[in-house]
Protein backbone atom coordinates (compact mmCIF):
# COMPACT_ATOMS: atom_id res chain seq x y z
CA UNK A 1 0.00 0.00 0.00
CA UNK A 2 1.49 3.62 -0.89
CA UNK A 3 1.65 5.98 1.64
CA UNK A 4 -0.61 8.92 1.48
CA UNK A 5 1.19 12.33 -0.52
CA UNK A 6 3.97 13.15 1.29
CA UNK A 7 4.04 16.36 -0.18
CA UNK A 8 2.24 18.22 2.21
CA UNK A 9 1.72 18.26 5.63
CA UNK A 10 -1.52 16.23 6.34
CA UNK A 11 -3.81 16.96 9.09
CA UNK A 12 -6.32 15.16 10.66
CA UNK A 13 -8.94 17.42 12.81
CA UNK A 14 -11.13 15.27 15.50
CA UNK A 15 -14.26 16.51 16.31
CA UNK A 16 -15.50 14.67 19.60
CA UNK A 17 -12.22 13.77 20.48
CA UNK A 18 -13.05 13.34 24.20
CA UNK A 19 -15.19 10.29 23.24
CA UNK A 20 -15.09 6.66 23.24
CA UNK A 21 -14.06 6.44 19.41
CA UNK A 22 -11.15 8.46 19.61
CA UNK A 23 -9.27 6.76 22.19
CA UNK A 24 -10.42 3.21 21.46
CA UNK A 25 -10.16 3.01 18.00
CA UNK A 26 -8.91 6.15 16.28
CA UNK A 27 -5.95 7.05 18.08
CA UNK A 28 -4.97 3.91 18.36
CA UNK A 29 -5.51 2.95 14.27
CA UNK A 30 -3.27 6.51 13.47
CA UNK A 31 -0.67 4.90 15.50
CA UNK A 32 -0.18 1.62 14.28
CA UNK A 33 -0.34 3.56 11.06
CA UNK A 34 2.65 5.49 12.08
CA UNK A 35 4.61 2.32 13.03
CA UNK A 36 3.83 0.82 9.72
CA UNK A 37 5.32 3.71 8.19
CA UNK A 38 2.55 4.52 6.58
CA UNK A 39 1.27 7.86 8.03
CA UNK A 40 2.52 11.43 6.17
CA UNK A 41 5.82 12.48 7.03
CA UNK A 42 4.42 15.53 8.55
CA UNK A 43 1.11 14.75 10.13
CA UNK A 44 -0.78 16.49 12.19
CA UNK A 45 -3.67 14.64 15.04
CA UNK A 46 -5.93 17.74 16.19
CA UNK A 47 -8.56 16.89 18.58
CA UNK A 48 -11.29 18.76 19.10
CA UNK A 49 -14.02 18.76 22.03
CA UNK A 50 -15.62 20.38 25.14
CA UNK A 51 -13.15 19.40 27.57
CA UNK A 52 -10.73 21.49 28.48
CA UNK A 53 -7.74 19.75 28.32
CA UNK A 54 -4.25 20.87 27.82
CA UNK A 55 -2.19 19.38 24.53
CA UNK A 56 -0.11 17.66 27.51
CA UNK A 57 -3.36 16.40 28.89
CA UNK A 58 -5.09 14.48 25.82
CA UNK A 59 -1.67 12.93 25.00
CA UNK A 60 -1.58 11.77 28.43
CA UNK A 61 -4.96 9.98 27.90
CA UNK A 62 -4.24 9.01 24.72
CA UNK A 63 -1.05 7.09 25.77
CA UNK A 64 -3.14 5.44 27.86
CA UNK A 65 -5.73 4.64 25.76
CA UNK A 66 -2.72 2.91 22.90
CA UNK A 67 -0.96 1.33 26.14
CA UNK A 68 -4.17 -0.57 26.21
CA UNK A 69 -5.58 -1.25 23.40
CA UNK A 70 -2.31 -1.26 20.76
CA UNK A 71 0.69 -1.34 22.83
CA UNK A 72 3.35 1.25 22.87
CA UNK A 73 6.98 1.00 21.65
CA UNK A 74 9.85 3.60 21.03
CA UNK A 75 7.49 5.59 18.21
CA UNK A 76 5.28 6.30 20.58
CA UNK A 77 7.69 10.05 21.41
CA UNK A 78 7.45 10.38 17.51
CA UNK A 79 3.37 10.03 17.56
CA UNK A 80 2.78 12.37 20.61
CA UNK A 81 4.36 15.16 18.61
CA UNK A 82 1.82 14.90 16.04
CA UNK A 83 -0.58 15.05 18.63
CA UNK A 84 -2.76 18.23 19.68
CA UNK A 85 -5.76 19.54 21.80
CA UNK A 86 -8.08 22.30 20.98
CA UNK A 87 -11.26 23.04 23.10
CA UNK A 88 -14.08 24.60 21.55
CA UNK A 89 -17.67 24.13 21.37
CA UNK A 90 -19.36 22.54 18.23
CA UNK A 91 -21.71 25.09 17.63
CA UNK A 92 -19.91 28.20 18.90
CA UNK A 93 -18.77 30.20 15.52
CA UNK A 94 -16.20 32.15 17.35
CA UNK A 95 -14.18 28.82 18.24
CA UNK A 96 -14.33 27.68 14.72
CA UNK A 97 -12.22 30.41 14.63
CA UNK A 98 -10.03 29.84 17.20
CA UNK A 99 -9.61 26.47 15.45
CA UNK A 100 -8.76 27.64 12.14
CA UNK A 101 -6.17 29.82 13.50
CA UNK A 102 -4.41 27.24 15.35
CA UNK A 103 -4.35 25.07 12.59
CA UNK A 104 -2.13 27.45 10.68
CA UNK A 105 0.03 27.94 13.47
CA UNK A 106 0.28 23.93 14.23
CA UNK A 107 0.63 23.32 10.05
CA UNK A 108 2.78 26.59 9.29
CA UNK A 109 2.56 25.49 5.23
CA UNK A 110 -0.04 24.67 3.03
CA UNK A 111 -1.51 21.10 4.56
CA UNK A 112 -4.12 18.61 3.43
CA UNK A 113 -7.01 18.41 6.28
CA UNK A 114 -9.12 15.56 7.43
CA UNK A 115 -12.09 16.23 9.45
CA UNK A 116 -12.99 13.45 11.29
CA UNK A 117 -17.10 13.88 12.88
CA UNK A 118 -16.56 11.25 15.87
CA UNK A 119 -19.46 13.24 17.86
CA UNK A 120 -22.92 12.90 18.39
CA UNK A 121 -24.80 12.81 15.05
CA UNK A 122 -26.96 16.08 15.73
CA UNK A 123 -23.68 17.81 15.42
CA UNK A 124 -22.86 16.51 11.73
CA UNK A 125 -24.67 19.08 9.91
CA UNK A 126 -23.96 21.86 12.36
CA UNK A 127 -20.15 21.26 11.82
CA UNK A 128 -20.33 21.30 8.26
CA UNK A 129 -22.27 25.08 7.99
CA UNK A 130 -19.63 26.05 10.91
CA UNK A 131 -16.63 24.16 8.40
CA UNK A 132 -18.29 26.45 5.66
CA UNK A 133 -19.22 29.69 7.10
CA UNK A 134 -14.99 29.64 8.04
CA UNK A 135 -14.19 28.82 4.79
CA UNK A 136 -12.26 25.45 6.04
CA UNK A 137 -13.68 23.61 3.24
CA UNK A 138 -11.88 25.45 0.55
CA UNK A 139 -9.21 23.46 -1.43
CA UNK A 140 -6.88 26.51 -2.13
CA UNK A 141 -3.72 24.70 -0.73
CA UNK A 142 -4.64 21.05 -0.27
CA UNK A 143 -7.38 18.59 -0.31
CA UNK A 144 -9.91 18.75 2.22
CA UNK A 145 -11.65 15.57 2.97
CA UNK A 146 -14.43 14.49 5.95
CA UNK A 147 -15.43 11.47 7.38
CA UNK A 148 -18.72 11.11 8.79
CA UNK A 149 -19.24 8.24 11.31
CA UNK A 150 -22.57 5.96 11.61
CA UNK A 151 -25.73 6.63 12.47
CA UNK A 152 -26.14 8.42 8.88
CA UNK A 153 -29.66 9.52 9.17
CA UNK A 154 -32.31 7.74 11.38
CA UNK A 155 -34.55 6.84 8.21
CA UNK A 156 -34.99 8.13 4.79
CA UNK A 157 -35.91 11.48 5.40
CA UNK A 158 -33.02 12.70 7.90
CA UNK A 159 -30.50 10.69 5.96
CA UNK A 160 -31.59 12.49 2.82
CA UNK A 161 -31.37 15.92 4.90
CA UNK A 162 -28.06 15.10 5.56
CA UNK A 163 -26.68 14.17 2.42
CA UNK A 164 -28.43 17.62 1.48
CA UNK A 165 -26.92 19.52 4.23
CA UNK A 166 -23.12 18.03 3.72
CA UNK A 167 -23.53 18.31 -0.48
CA UNK A 168 -23.72 22.37 0.22
CA UNK A 169 -20.06 22.60 1.38
CA UNK A 170 -18.17 19.41 0.35
CA UNK A 171 -18.54 17.31 -2.76
CA UNK A 172 -19.52 13.50 -2.95
CA UNK A 173 -15.77 12.58 -3.59
CA UNK A 174 -14.98 14.34 -0.49
CA UNK A 175 -16.92 12.70 1.71
CA UNK A 176 -16.45 9.58 3.12
CA UNK A 177 -19.41 7.71 5.06
CA UNK A 178 -17.80 5.18 7.56
CA UNK A 179 -19.01 1.56 7.69
CA UNK A 180 -16.44 -0.10 10.03
CA UNK A 181 -17.39 -3.30 8.36
CA UNK A 182 -15.87 -2.42 5.37
CA UNK A 183 -12.87 -1.99 6.75
CA UNK A 184 -12.82 -6.00 8.14
CA UNK A 185 -10.00 -7.56 6.16
CA UNK A 186 -12.48 -10.81 6.13
CA UNK A 187 -15.36 -8.51 4.86
CA UNK A 188 -12.67 -6.89 2.01
CA UNK A 189 -11.94 -10.86 1.45
CA UNK A 190 -15.34 -11.47 0.09
CA UNK A 191 -14.40 -9.38 -3.11
CA UNK A 192 -11.13 -10.88 -3.34
CA UNK A 193 -12.75 -14.50 -3.31
CA UNK A 194 -15.27 -14.16 -5.25
CA UNK A 195 -13.36 -12.10 -8.36
CA UNK A 196 -9.81 -12.89 -7.78
CA UNK A 197 -10.95 -17.07 -8.35
CA UNK A 198 -12.44 -18.57 -11.15
CA UNK A 199 -14.25 -21.77 -9.56
CA UNK A 200 -16.80 -20.19 -7.21
CA UNK A 201 -18.68 -17.34 -9.55
CA UNK A 202 -19.50 -19.63 -11.78
CA UNK A 203 -21.90 -21.74 -8.90
CA UNK A 204 -22.48 -18.56 -7.47
CA UNK A 205 -25.97 -18.01 -8.71
CA UNK A 206 -29.73 -19.06 -8.18
CA UNK A 207 -28.66 -22.48 -10.33
CA UNK A 208 -26.89 -23.86 -7.74
CA UNK A 209 -27.20 -22.13 -4.55
CA UNK A 210 -30.35 -22.77 -2.49
CA UNK A 211 -29.98 -20.20 0.21
CA UNK A 212 -27.81 -17.55 1.50
CA UNK A 213 -27.77 -17.14 5.48
CA UNK A 214 -26.13 -13.93 7.16
CA UNK A 215 -25.57 -13.97 10.85
CA UNK A 216 -24.02 -10.90 13.11
CA UNK A 217 -24.41 -12.48 16.60
CA UNK A 218 -23.08 -10.15 19.23
CA UNK A 219 -22.20 -11.30 23.07
CA UNK A 220 -22.26 -8.45 24.38
CA UNK A 221 -25.36 -6.92 25.58
CA UNK A 222 -26.54 -2.78 25.10
CA UNK A 223 -23.98 -2.29 28.04
CA UNK A 224 -23.74 1.55 28.46
CA UNK A 225 -25.05 2.52 25.41
CA UNK A 226 -28.78 2.15 26.77
CA UNK A 227 -30.02 5.47 26.04
CA UNK A 228 -28.53 6.22 21.99
CA UNK A 229 -29.71 1.82 21.20
CA UNK A 230 -33.10 2.45 22.80
CA UNK A 231 -33.26 4.92 19.91
CA UNK A 232 -32.10 2.61 17.51
CA UNK A 233 -32.50 -0.94 18.19
CA UNK A 234 -31.06 -3.48 16.15
CA UNK A 235 -32.52 -2.42 12.71
CA UNK A 236 -30.37 0.99 12.46
CA UNK A 237 -27.76 -0.05 14.38
CA UNK A 238 -26.18 -3.16 12.68
CA UNK A 239 -28.78 -4.00 9.40
CA UNK A 240 -29.14 -0.58 7.64
CA UNK A 241 -25.46 -0.97 7.67
CA UNK A 242 -23.11 -3.57 8.64
CA UNK A 243 -25.67 -6.45 7.53
CA UNK A 244 -26.63 -4.73 4.40
CA UNK A 245 -23.02 -4.27 3.24
CA UNK A 246 -22.57 -7.75 3.42
CA UNK A 247 -25.73 -8.32 1.80
CA UNK A 248 -24.45 -6.25 -1.11
CA UNK A 249 -20.70 -7.65 -1.01
CA UNK A 250 -22.02 -11.58 -1.37
CA UNK A 251 -25.10 -10.77 -4.05
CA UNK A 252 -23.70 -7.75 -6.05
CA UNK A 253 -22.25 -8.52 -10.00
CA UNK A 254 -18.43 -7.91 -10.39
CA UNK A 255 -17.42 -4.58 -11.16
CA UNK A 256 -15.21 -4.09 -13.75
CA UNK A 257 -12.14 -2.54 -11.77
CA UNK A 258 -11.94 -1.94 -8.27
CA UNK A 259 -12.47 1.50 -8.26
CA UNK A 260 -14.53 3.30 -5.87
CA UNK A 261 -18.00 4.53 -8.24
CA UNK A 262 -17.77 0.97 -10.32
CA UNK A 263 -17.94 -0.92 -6.78
CA UNK A 264 -20.41 1.14 -5.02
CA UNK A 265 -22.80 0.93 -8.71
CA UNK A 266 -22.92 -2.60 -8.56
CA UNK A 267 -23.92 -2.02 -4.68
CA UNK A 268 -26.71 0.49 -5.32
CA UNK A 269 -28.05 -1.89 -7.91
CA UNK A 270 -28.83 -4.88 -5.16
CA UNK A 271 -30.11 -2.55 -2.81
CA UNK A 272 -32.63 -0.80 -5.31
CA UNK A 273 -33.04 -4.69 -6.76
CA UNK A 274 -34.58 -5.72 -3.05
CA UNK A 275 -38.14 -6.85 -3.23
CA UNK A 276 -40.01 -4.54 -0.42
CA UNK A 277 -40.34 -7.06 2.47
CA UNK A 278 -43.50 -8.53 3.12
CA UNK A 279 -44.53 -8.23 7.12
CA UNK A 280 -44.42 -11.95 7.55
CA UNK A 281 -40.80 -11.93 6.81
CA UNK A 282 -39.60 -9.63 9.92
CA UNK A 283 -38.63 -11.28 13.38
CA UNK A 284 -37.92 -9.40 15.76
CA UNK A 285 -36.95 -9.61 19.65
CA UNK A 286 -35.41 -8.35 22.89
CA UNK A 287 -33.71 -10.28 25.24
CA UNK A 288 -34.71 -11.04 28.17
CA UNK A 289 -33.74 -8.10 30.70
CA UNK A 290 -33.39 -5.71 28.10
CA UNK A 291 -36.42 -3.20 29.77
CA UNK A 292 -33.82 -2.47 32.59
CA UNK A 293 -30.80 -1.83 31.34
CA UNK A 294 -30.14 1.63 32.15
CA UNK A 295 -31.18 4.26 29.46
CA UNK A 296 -33.28 2.05 28.39
CA UNK A 297 -37.34 2.63 28.43
CA UNK A 298 -39.10 0.20 31.14
CA UNK A 299 -41.81 -0.18 28.26
CA UNK A 300 -39.59 -0.03 25.28
CA UNK A 301 -41.07 -1.41 21.95
CA UNK A 302 -37.17 -1.09 20.44
CA UNK A 303 -36.08 -4.87 19.09
CA UNK A 304 -32.34 -5.77 20.12
CA UNK A 305 -32.43 -9.00 17.85
CA UNK A 306 -34.38 -9.24 14.12
CA UNK A 307 -34.37 -11.44 11.43
CA UNK A 308 -35.09 -11.18 8.07
CA UNK A 309 -36.07 -13.14 5.01
CA UNK A 310 -35.14 -10.67 1.59
CA UNK A 311 -35.00 -11.77 -2.01
CA UNK A 312 -33.59 -9.77 -4.28
CA UNK A 313 -35.44 -9.22 -8.28
CA UNK A 314 -32.73 -10.20 -10.69
CA UNK A 315 -31.69 -12.73 -12.88
CA UNK A 316 -28.63 -14.33 -11.02
CA UNK A 317 -30.58 -14.49 -7.38
CA UNK A 318 -34.56 -14.83 -8.24
CA UNK A 319 -35.89 -17.18 -5.48
CA UNK A 320 -33.09 -17.61 -3.50
CA UNK A 321 -33.73 -16.33 0.31
CA UNK A 322 -31.18 -14.45 2.20
CA UNK A 323 -31.58 -14.83 5.46
CA UNK A 324 -30.45 -12.29 8.02
CA UNK A 325 -30.00 -11.94 11.68
CA UNK A 326 -28.26 -10.29 13.64
CA UNK A 327 -28.35 -9.07 18.21
CA UNK A 328 -27.25 -8.47 21.34
CA UNK A 329 -26.45 -10.46 24.11
CA UNK A 330 -26.44 -14.03 21.73
CA UNK A 331 -24.67 -16.54 22.79
CA UNK A 332 -21.29 -16.57 21.23
CA UNK A 333 -19.47 -13.43 18.85
CA UNK A 334 -19.96 -14.67 15.61
CA UNK A 335 -20.27 -13.12 12.73
CA UNK A 336 -20.83 -15.07 9.07
CA UNK A 337 -22.10 -15.47 5.56
CA UNK A 338 -23.31 -18.88 4.50
CA UNK A 339 -23.50 -19.71 1.24
CA UNK A 340 -26.01 -22.78 1.36
CA UNK A 341 -26.01 -24.89 -1.82
CA UNK A 342 -28.75 -26.90 -3.30
CA UNK A 343 -28.69 -30.80 -2.75
CA UNK A 344 -27.59 -33.37 -5.26
CA UNK A 345 -30.95 -34.04 -7.52
CA UNK A 346 -30.55 -37.75 -7.34
CA UNK A 347 -29.03 -39.47 -4.35
CA UNK A 348 -28.05 -42.92 -5.59
CA UNK A 349 -26.43 -44.22 -3.04
CA UNK A 350 -28.32 -46.72 -0.49
CA UNK A 351 -27.73 -45.10 2.70
CA UNK A 352 -28.87 -45.87 5.67
CA UNK A 353 -30.30 -42.52 6.30
CA UNK A 354 -32.32 -41.51 3.40
CA UNK A 355 -31.20 -37.99 2.85
CA UNK A 356 -27.66 -36.64 2.81
CA UNK A 357 -27.74 -34.60 6.12
CA UNK A 358 -26.02 -31.13 5.60
CA UNK A 359 -26.48 -29.74 2.19
CA UNK A 360 -22.79 -28.40 1.19
CA UNK A 361 -22.29 -25.11 1.89
CA UNK A 362 -19.38 -22.26 1.93
CA UNK A 363 -18.95 -20.33 4.95
CA UNK A 364 -17.25 -17.14 4.96
CA UNK A 365 -16.13 -16.67 8.65
CA UNK A 366 -15.88 -12.79 9.36
CA UNK A 367 -14.90 -12.64 12.90
CA UNK A 368 -13.75 -14.03 15.18
CA UNK A 369 -11.83 -17.01 13.91
CA UNK A 370 -11.53 -15.46 10.65
CA UNK A 371 -11.21 -17.62 6.97
CA UNK A 372 -13.29 -19.54 4.96
CA UNK A 373 -14.99 -23.18 5.28
CA UNK A 374 -16.24 -25.53 3.07
CA UNK A 375 -18.95 -28.28 4.03
CA UNK A 376 -19.20 -31.17 1.87
CA UNK A 377 -20.07 -34.91 2.39
CA UNK A 378 -17.55 -37.63 2.74
CA UNK A 379 -18.11 -41.57 2.92
CA UNK A 380 -17.62 -43.15 6.12
CA UNK A 381 -14.46 -45.56 5.71
CA UNK A 382 -15.17 -49.25 5.96
CA UNK A 383 -18.61 -49.28 5.44
CA UNK A 384 -21.23 -48.73 2.58
CA UNK A 385 -23.71 -47.11 4.04
CA UNK A 386 -23.11 -44.04 5.50
CA UNK A 387 -22.19 -40.31 4.87
CA UNK A 388 -20.05 -37.89 7.25
CA UNK A 389 -20.49 -34.10 6.49
CA UNK A 390 -16.82 -32.27 6.40
CA UNK A 391 -15.10 -29.06 6.77
CA UNK A 392 -12.47 -28.11 4.28
CA UNK A 393 -11.23 -25.20 6.46
CA UNK A 394 -8.64 -21.95 5.89
CA UNK A 395 -8.36 -19.93 9.07
CA UNK A 396 -5.93 -16.65 8.87
CA UNK A 397 -4.31 -17.30 12.02
CA UNK A 398 -2.95 -20.88 10.47
CA UNK A 399 -2.28 -19.13 7.13
CA UNK A 400 -0.92 -16.00 8.03
CA UNK A 401 1.08 -16.78 11.30
CA UNK A 402 2.75 -13.50 12.91
CA UNK A 403 -0.24 -11.19 10.80
CA UNK A 404 -2.34 -9.69 13.47
CA UNK A 405 -5.49 -8.57 11.03
CA UNK A 406 -5.28 -4.79 11.01
CA UNK A 407 -8.00 -3.02 13.18
CA UNK A 408 -10.96 -2.30 10.06
CA UNK A 409 -10.37 1.94 11.59
CA UNK A 410 -6.61 1.48 10.40
CA UNK A 411 -7.49 0.47 6.76
CA UNK A 412 -10.62 3.02 6.47
CA UNK A 413 -8.46 5.96 7.91
CA UNK A 414 -5.50 5.13 5.64
CA UNK A 415 -7.74 5.40 2.29
CA UNK A 416 -9.25 8.30 3.24
CA UNK A 417 -6.40 10.44 3.32
CA UNK A 418 -5.21 8.23 0.04
CA UNK A 419 -8.79 9.18 -1.76
CA UNK A 420 -10.16 5.76 -2.23
CA UNK A 421 -13.72 5.91 -0.96
CA UNK A 422 -14.27 2.19 -2.46
CA UNK A 423 -14.66 0.95 1.39
CA UNK A 424 -17.00 4.19 2.33
CA UNK A 425 -20.36 4.62 1.48
CA UNK A 426 -21.75 6.83 -1.23
CA UNK A 427 -24.89 8.96 -0.99
CA UNK A 428 -27.54 6.76 -3.12
CA UNK A 429 -26.38 3.78 -1.60
CA UNK A 430 -27.17 4.81 1.96
CA UNK A 431 -30.44 6.48 0.97
CA UNK A 432 -31.28 3.44 -0.78
CA UNK A 433 -30.30 1.26 2.24
CA UNK A 434 -33.10 3.01 4.42
CA UNK A 435 -35.66 2.62 2.01
CA UNK A 436 -35.25 -0.72 3.04
CA UNK A 437 -35.27 -0.21 6.69
CA UNK A 438 -37.71 1.78 6.80
CA UNK A 439 -39.84 -0.48 5.04
CA UNK A 440 -39.45 -2.73 7.70
CA UNK A 441 -40.10 -0.14 10.14
CA UNK A 442 -43.81 0.83 8.45
CA UNK A 443 -44.34 -3.03 9.06
CA UNK A 444 -43.16 -3.27 12.55
CA UNK A 445 -45.38 -0.05 13.67
CA UNK A 446 -48.93 -1.25 11.44
CA UNK A 447 -51.90 -2.76 12.95
CA UNK A 448 -50.94 -6.44 12.00
CA UNK A 449 -47.15 -5.55 13.28
CA UNK A 450 -45.07 -8.74 13.75
CA UNK A 451 -45.21 -9.34 17.73
CA UNK A 452 -42.33 -8.27 19.60
CA UNK A 453 -40.83 -11.93 20.95
CA UNK A 454 -38.64 -12.44 24.17
CA UNK A 455 -35.60 -14.56 24.09
CA UNK A 456 -33.06 -15.43 27.12
CA UNK A 457 -29.90 -14.17 27.16
CA UNK A 458 -26.97 -16.70 26.04
CA UNK A 459 -29.36 -17.85 23.50
CA UNK A 460 -29.13 -17.81 19.82
CA UNK A 461 -32.14 -15.54 19.51
CA UNK A 462 -36.04 -16.71 19.71
CA UNK A 463 -36.81 -20.19 18.98
CA UNK A 464 -39.47 -18.58 16.31
CA UNK A 465 -36.40 -17.54 14.45
CA UNK A 466 -35.54 -21.85 13.85
CA UNK A 467 -38.98 -22.57 13.07
CA UNK A 468 -39.29 -19.95 10.50
CA UNK A 469 -35.99 -21.35 8.79
CA UNK A 470 -38.18 -25.32 9.55
CA UNK A 471 -41.22 -23.98 7.71
CA UNK A 472 -38.97 -23.25 4.82
CA UNK A 473 -37.49 -26.51 5.27
CA UNK A 474 -34.27 -25.46 5.97
CA UNK A 475 -32.13 -24.89 9.47
CA UNK A 476 -29.60 -22.17 10.58
CA UNK A 477 -26.03 -22.96 9.73
CA UNK A 478 -22.85 -22.16 11.98
CA UNK A 479 -20.60 -22.67 9.44
CA UNK A 480 -17.38 -20.82 11.17
CA UNK A 481 -18.30 -22.29 14.62
CA UNK A 482 -17.80 -25.27 16.10
CA UNK A 483 -20.03 -27.93 17.77
CA UNK A 484 -19.27 -27.02 21.47
CA UNK A 485 -19.97 -22.94 20.78
CA UNK A 486 -22.99 -23.73 19.26
C1 LIG B 1 -21.50 -0.86 15.86
C2 LIG B 1 -22.77 -0.90 16.64
O1 LIG B 1 -21.67 -0.23 14.63
O2 LIG B 1 -21.04 -2.18 15.61
C3 LIG B 1 -22.60 -1.67 17.93
O3 LIG B 1 -23.20 0.42 16.93
C4 LIG B 1 -22.01 -3.03 17.66
O4 LIG B 1 -23.83 -1.80 18.62
C5 LIG B 1 -20.77 -2.93 16.78
O5 LIG B 1 -21.68 -3.62 18.91
C6 LIG B 1 -20.29 -4.29 16.36
O6 LIG B 1 -19.05 -4.17 15.73
P1 LIG B 1 -17.99 -5.35 15.79
O7 LIG B 1 -16.86 -4.84 14.97
O8 LIG B 1 -17.68 -5.58 17.23
O9 LIG B 1 -18.68 -6.53 15.18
Amino acid sequence: MMPPNHANTTTIVIFGASGDLTSRKLVPALYNLLRKGRLPARCNIVGYARRPYSDEEFRALMREAVEKSVGLNEQWAEFESCLWYMRGDLDTPEDYAALHARLREIEGEPANRLYYLATAPNYYAPIVERLDAEGMHEEEDGWRRIVIEKPFGYDLGSARSLNDAVHKTFQESQIYRIDHYLGKETVQNILYFRFANAIFEPLWNRNYVDNVQITVAEQVDVEHRGGYYDQAGVLRDMFQNHLLQLLTLTAMEPPPSFDADKLRDEKVKVLAALRPIAGADILRAQYDGYRQAPGVDPASRTPTYAMLRLFIDNWRWQGVPFYLRSGKALKAKASEIVIEFRRPPHVMFNLDSVNISRPNALSLCIQPDEGIHLAFETKVPDGARALKPVDLEFHYRDEFTGTALPEAYERLLMDAMLGDAALFTRSDEIEMAWINIDTIHMHLNASDAPPMLTYPRGSWGPGEADRYLARDGRAWRMGCIHDEQR
